[in-house]
């Protein structure tokens, strides 16, 4: 079975990643053949400075290796480091119906964000569909916002299948139902683009002011409290055993309690439960040519399976 997934480094990581896309795919690696990239090209849809990209693409690769991703297990590569997905890109470009990028909600979105409409961000889907099958890939950990894409990708596949002959597997999406969409402190999807996120390695105080900040309602102290439609519980629920976790909501019920003091349980169990990650990511960062090596190590064991699969690719379709 191979394992693929990806992540923009469009800003620092967030526990929403960490919960829908990180902790599966690092649970992943034990299955099977996982590729896991640092998708670069994805975000100069939206990130205009390129030192900054630069940073960001180093800072992923530290963060998912503090958190779990085993070298020796997994392959973490750069996207730019395998350009073949970027021709791939544009093979599949030419059978993708212009309605079913026309219908993704992704692209929607942003532009209702008031993101300005290029050509890339309207491709975006084309480039994840060529990220996922050139790789031959088979499951895709991912949080349910990525669901209509690998769908995308599936109906391209079968496309290009039709068109030119069998070519591609189907990938599957592999999305947890507990963690499919982790709320921001604002109760909406958490996202960096939406200023809601709290950082899997962000600063104590800031992390805790933002903890303190998230939305409650004006239900007082003394008084009960619904815990199935509250933020503090949902993400509390990520962090607790089932024992910490059915005490908060038995909490909740009674009365007596301020949000506050949920949110000052919720900020030590995150701030708990992060510990030994941040611990390794010093680790990391005291071996200067960690990073790199992963990384070179990375783009020659994906490139190597993609130029197979573009080798199958260019044949079927009358290149070279
Ligand atoms: P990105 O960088 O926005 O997010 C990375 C992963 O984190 C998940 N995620 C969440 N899961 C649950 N709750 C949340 N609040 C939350 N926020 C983010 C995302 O679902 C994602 O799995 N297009 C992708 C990157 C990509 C990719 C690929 C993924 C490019 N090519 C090929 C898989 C396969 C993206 O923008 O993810």
């Amino acid at each position: 079975m191979r394992i693929l997934s990806g992540i923009q480094p469009s800003g620092v990581l967030h526990i929403g990643n960490y919960f829908g896309m990180m902790r599966p795919a690092i649970a992943l690696q034990a299955e099977g053949e996982a590729l896991y990239f640092i998708a670069d090209y994805h975000a100069l849809t939206s990130v205009r400075d390129p030192e900054a990209l630069r940073t960001n693409s180093r800072r992923v690769a530290l963060d998912f290796l503090a958190c779990g991703l085993d070298p020796e297990r997994a392959t973490l590569f750069r996207h730019s480091d395998v350009p073949q997905v970027t021709e791939l890109a544009w093979i599949l470009s030419t059978v993708a119906p212009m309605g079913l990028l026309e219908r993704a909600h992704s692209y929607k979105d942003k532009l209702a964000r008031g993101v300005a409409a290029t050509v890339g961000l309207f491709n975006y889907p084309v480039l994840m569909a060529a990220d996922i099958l050139i790789y031959d890939s088979d499951v895709v950990p991912v949080g349910k916002d990525q669901k209509q894409h690998i769908e995308m990708t599936r109906d391209l596949a079968v496309k290009m299948n039709e068109t030119f002959g069998q070519i591609f597997k189907l990938p599957e999406a592999r999305i947890q139902p507990a963690t499919e969409t982790v709320p921001g402190i604002d109760g909406q999807k958490m996202s960096k683009s939406y200023g809601n996120n709290i950082d899997i390695f962000g600063d104590e105080k800031e992390t805790r002011k933002r903890v303190m900040s998230i939305v409650t309602d004006s239900t007082p102290v003394e008084a009960p409290k619904d815990p199935e439609r509250s933020t503090i519980v949902q993400l509390y629920s990520l962090f607790a055993s089932k024992d910490e976790l059915a005490n908060m909501k038995e909490q909740f019920k009674k009365g007596g309690t301020g949000y506050g003091d949920f949110k000052k349980e919720l900020f030590e169990k995150l701030r708990e439960y992060f510990a030994p990650m941040r611990k390794r990511r010093e680790e990391i960062l005291r071996d200067k040519s960690y990073i790199n090596n992963v990384l070179t190590k990375g783009a020659k064991r994906a490139n190597e399976i993609a130029e197979q699969v573009m080798q199958r690719v260019r044949k079927a379709v009358g290149l070279r």
